[in-house]
């Protein structure tokens, strides 16, 4: 097995999770938001204002394509959204990886996301667009996921030591 890519809504705990199993598999962690921010020298939602969604989802793919063709094994923390490109989801699918889908309801998602400056998506109206979002993507998420690890009432470290089995 080369990389282990976490993938699920804004809040399902991808970047800390991620963070965490990486420290544990002594590996590097590839944050997609975060190398979408290195690679255009812009933040996130300075992307999504300046250029629109469909700009920031090209940078997303190209970003995404990347971490998977990294040599060295990684921990990729994919962001929410990098599902909705089917191109990205074959690449999922086909790579040499092992896709987790952290699964949250969405409730659980809203009381998670309140402070997202990097989602601007869900500056107005978060519960609904979570919703609308959910019944969007979750068969996307089942459609690349090689296993599903439930986050609801679990602590961090169960969901870390979930992902790890
Ligand atoms: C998005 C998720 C965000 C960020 C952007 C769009 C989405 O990343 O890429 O706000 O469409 O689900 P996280 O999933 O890391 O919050």
């Amino acid at each position: 097995m080369t990389h282990l890519v976490l993938v699920g809504m804004m809040g399902s705990g991808k970047s800390t999770v991620g963070r965490l199993v990486a420290e544990r598999l002594q590996r590097p962690l590839l944050d997609s938001d975060v190398l979408v921010e290195e690679r255009t020298g812009r933040s996130v939602r300075e992307i999504f204002a300046d250029d629109g969604e469909e700009a920031f989802r090209t940078i997303e793919s190209q970003v995404l394509i990347d971490a998977l063709a990294s040599d060295e094994p990684s921990v990729i923390a994919a962001a929410g959204g990098v599902v909705l490109h089917e191109s990205n989801r074959e690449a999922l699918r086909t790579c040499d990886a092992r896709v987790v889908w952290l699964m949250a309801d969405p409730d659980i998602l809203l009381a998670r996301v309140r402070n997202g400056m990097h989602r601007p998506l869900l500056d107005d109206d978060p519960a609904t667009t979570l919703q609308r979002m959910w019944t969007e993507r979750e068969p996307l998420y089942r459609e690349v996921a090689d296993a599903i690890v439930s986050v609801d009432q679990r602590t961090i470290t169960d969901v870390v030591e979930a992902v790890l089995r």
